[in-house]
């Protein structure tokens, strides 16, 4: 089954966050795949009431690299997996960047989402300088081994990965899907040497109704992350149909 996640990112107060989570409900109601949405910590509980009774998942933008303590700021895997969330989206460019998270943090947040029971979902992806350098693969390869090398392949079976181009991301300028199957077979080829045979795959960047179909056709992703068209519900639905 296809996974498509909203990435709500920090774009909504709480109480816009309450009223979105509402018309996905009504969108939503009778759909049958899986469609996750990620609003920000603050939001989580009152989404999570919202969304109770509608198939609608909820997913976390994050999670904390340590169980629990004196972490001044972060919020623990375990109290994300008893709110409800099944999804937590780690090492995301943006976190990676502006908050200079390292491979090594990602992977004890990796462990921590998975002793939680929930999916992991780790974001790769090249910045423009990368590319233009020609080093996608190599940078993709990277962060795959960096954050994945300490981890035992036998717990990564629900792990999913998301191939996001930073220059991709909140541009309008999506990767073409023949490029982006290029990375999706690098990514799958790696996880294929360490033993995961079925790992699930989905591209992230500048994803809109109009070039979702290419990504999950032409592109053979097993679904979409996505962020500005999101968090309009019937935007989002509309990439779900596809
Ligand atoms: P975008 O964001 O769809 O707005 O490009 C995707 C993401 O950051 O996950």
């Amino acid at each position: 089954m296809k996974i498509f996640i909203a990435n709500w990112k920090m774009e909504l107060a709480p109480t816009e966050a309450e009223k979105r989570a509402r018309a996905f409900v009504r969108v939503f109601k009778e759909y049958k795949g899986e469609a996750v949405v990620c609003p920000d910590y603050l939001s989580l509980a009152s989404v999570a009431k919202i969304f109770k009774s509608s198939p609608l998942r909820l997913g976390a933008q994050d999670a904390a690299a340590h169980e629990r303590g004196a972490y001044t700021g972060e919020v623990s895997a375990a109290d994300l997996s008893s709110l409800g969330v099944k999804y937590v989206l780690i090492g995301h460019s943006e976190r990676r960047n502006f908050l200079a998270e390292s491979n090594k943090l990602l992977a004890e947040k990796i462990k921590m989402v998975l002793a939680g029971k929930m999916v992991p979902v780790l974001c790769v992806g090249e910045n423009a300088a990368e590319k233009k350098q020609g080093r996608a693969a190599s940078v993709i390869r990277e962060q795959l081994q960096g954050a994945l090398k300490s981890l035992p392949a036998n717990t990564l079976h629900s792990l999913v990965i998301a191939y996001e181009p930073v220059w991709a991301i909140g541009t309008g300028v999506n990767c073409d899907p023949a490029s982006a199957a290029q990375i999706r077979t690098i990514i799958r080829e790696w996880c294929l040497r360490i033993g995961l045979k079925k790992v699930t795959v989905l591209y992230g960047g500048s994803v809109k109704p109009e070039n979702a179909a290419s990504f999950i056709g032409a592109g053979g992703f097993d679904g979409l992350l996505v962020g500005g068209a999101s968090l309009e519900a019937s935007s989002f639905k509309k990439i779900t149909n596809v």
